[in-house]
């Protein structure tokens, strides 16, 4: 693992304004942020321990334990709810037998929401495995799993 931190580390230059862009990387990269990852950016990027926690725990796309294989998150901010992210949340749970809030492990799927992804004109937006997509459609919820998870 600290390898593989270390090349993440070697390939941005060591400034704070940085330090979002190496968390999104450590995470798309283990699934989540180790501990260590932590420690080795505040050294790296010379700012606090604390300030690494702070940042990691400030933005709820960020997870410090290991989830689930798949993560789906569903904007129910105001832009997407009146455009329909209710009615989204609701298809993605009922078709993976999945509630918003739960992670299924023998599934591998966790569904989330959020109160806003700041890209409100592509509403509704739903985030797939870190891939955002915008102006979702419950007749598309299908055509996401089935891509995702092999659903049929
Ligand atoms: S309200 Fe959904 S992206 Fe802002």
């Amino acid at each position: 693992m600290t390898e593989k931190v270390e090349t993440i580390l070697a390939s941005l230059p060591a400034e704070r304004r940085h330090l979002v862009l190496f968390l999104h990387r450590v995470q798309q990269e283990f699934g989540y942020i180790p501990g260590e990852a932590l420690r080795m950016a505040a050294d790296y990027f010379a700012v606090s321990p604390a300030e690494v926690y702070g940042l990691v725990t400030f933005y709820s796309a960020f997870r410090l334990k290991p989830g689930c294989r798949h993560e789906i998150t569903i904007c129910q901010g105001t832009a997407c709810h009146v455009r329909g992210a209710p009615e989204l949340a609701e298809e993605f749970s009922s078709l993976l037998g999945v509630k918003p809030g739960q992670d299924d492990l023998d599934k591998g799927v966790a569904i989330r929401t959020v109160n806003c992804l700041g890209c409100c004109a592509l509403a509704p937006v739903v985030v797939v495995d870190g891939e955002y997509q915008g102006r979702v459609h419950k007749e598309r919820v299908r055509e996401i799993l089935e891509k995702l998870t092999g659903m049929k």
